[in-house]
């Protein structure tokens, strides 16, 4: 870093973020959002600009307790702004990562994180008018997108509508009323679902209705609808718009806990148990696992995450769609037939990684795990 006068001149990145050949983030900042909830803000080690889709996540990587673990943060600054990016965390009472973080990532931290990733994203689907429905810490992907579309001066006719416990939670509340303020085609509303003696009334109150939607967007039906929250947030808001007749192909959510397997696993799993029903042979590999002892056999046609689900085995996982990077094991011996879907970078394949989540055996295999 060049300086003047003693003051270390600025220097924005020219180079781009390399999520193959690039891991390392140094926290820059840290802002109170809500009592609890944070926002890290985050540069590479080396200058390097991020290029992703408002909407995406990193998978971020922790050693706690002599464990590492890994968990995916959406990130919740705009890729309009490229030199850093930010995660915008909740506290979950007894959660190991979004404590620590709360606690101990300050600046001069660093983390390691792979990505960005993820395909929720306004990019992929657009138009003329958007409707973000968002519950609690699921706001982050729709403020991206928000502080986006903002960025870009971008006309679009955007209704941002968040719900959150009391007005004390609403997270983000000053610059999306700043966004209002400052564009007449983008509208905030608030909902909260309770008023206490901290936090009076402000917005519209109690859980979000059709009738309330109505008022807020009355043409809630034709506009492309995305969603994230809580598991019980989108399946009220999903058979609400259901319900009202809205077509659900315009419809797109966001869950941050991966817990429904995808069609294209179920349907995988479903080959190998429709074969054992039918008595069909299948071909099945021995798979062994060095740390924990156990060796289970494994269909030819069955990820090797699944099968260990299936014999009792409690592995790391998250996203199971080869994503996140969370079943990352060195393969010791063997081969697999591995589909990921960015969890992975090349140089770690090269040195014997695979993703337990979306590698199927194609020979005995010997796992670290
Ligand atoms: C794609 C993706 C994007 C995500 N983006 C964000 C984000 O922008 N901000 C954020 O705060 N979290 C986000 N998460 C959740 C995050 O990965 C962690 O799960 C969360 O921080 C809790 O981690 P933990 O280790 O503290 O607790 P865990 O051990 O993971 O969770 C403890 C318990 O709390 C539940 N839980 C997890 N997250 C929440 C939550 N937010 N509110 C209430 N209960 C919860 C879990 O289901 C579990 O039962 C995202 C997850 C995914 C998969
Ligand atoms: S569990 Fe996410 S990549 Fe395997």
């Amino acid at each position: 870093m060049s300086a003047m006068n003693g003051v270390p001149t600025l220097q924005l990145a020219s180079e781009s973020w390399d999520s193959d050949a690039d891991e390392i983030l140094v926290c820059q900042a840290v802002r109170e959002e809500t009592h609890d909830v944070k926002t890290f803000m985050l540069k590479p080690l080396s200058p390097r600009r991020f290029s992703y889709q408002p909407g995406q996540f990193m998978t971020y990587s922790f050693e706690i307790g002599g464990e590492t673990i890994h968990r995916c943060y959406t990130i919740s600054a705009a890729p309009t702004r490229p030199d850093t990016i930010s995660l915008t965390v909740k506290r979950v009472p007894n959660g190991p990562v979004s404590n620590w973080l709360h606690d101990n990532l300050k600046p001069g931290v660093r983390l390691k994180a792979l990505g960005p990733m993820g395909d929720f994203t306004c990019f992929s689907h657009p138009a003329a008018r958007y409707l973000f429905l968002s519950g609690g810490s699921g706001i982050t992907p729709l403020m991206s997108m928000a502080r986006t579309f903002h960025d870009l001066a971008d006309p679009k006719d955007i209704v941002f509508v968040h719900s959150a416990r009391t007005s004390a939670d609403i997270i983000f509340r000053d610059e999306l009323e700043m966004m209002a303020r400052l564009n007449p085609n983008f509208r905030f509303a608030p909902v909260v679902e309770a008023v206490t003696p901290h936090a009076p009334s402000s917005g519209l109150r109690g859980r979000l209705s059709t009738p309330m939607l109505s008022l807020i967007a009355p043409d809630f039906l034709t506009r492309e609808i995305f969603v994230c929250g809580p598991a019980p947030y989108m399946a009220a808001v999903r058979a609400m718009l259901e319900a009202a007749g809205f077509d659900m192909k315009r419809y797109h959510e966001e869950s941050f806990n991966f817990a429904e397997l995808t069609k294209s696993e179920q349907s995988e799993v479903l080959v190998a148990e429709v074969a054992e029903n039918l008595d069909v042979p299948v071909k099945t590999f021995k798979v062994e696992f060095t740390k924990t002892r156990r060796s289970i056999e494994v269909p030819e046609n069955m990820f090797v995450l699944e099968a260990a689900k299936r014999a009792g085995m409690r592995l790391p996982s998250s996203c199971t769609q080869g994503m996140c990077g969370t079943c990352k094991s060195k393969k010791v011996s063997g081969s697999v037939d591995m589909t990921h879907q960015g969890g992975i970078r090349q140089r770690e394949i090269d040195a014997g990684m695979v993703l337990l989540c979306c590698s199927k055996p194609t020979s005995d295999l010997v796992i670290e795990r």
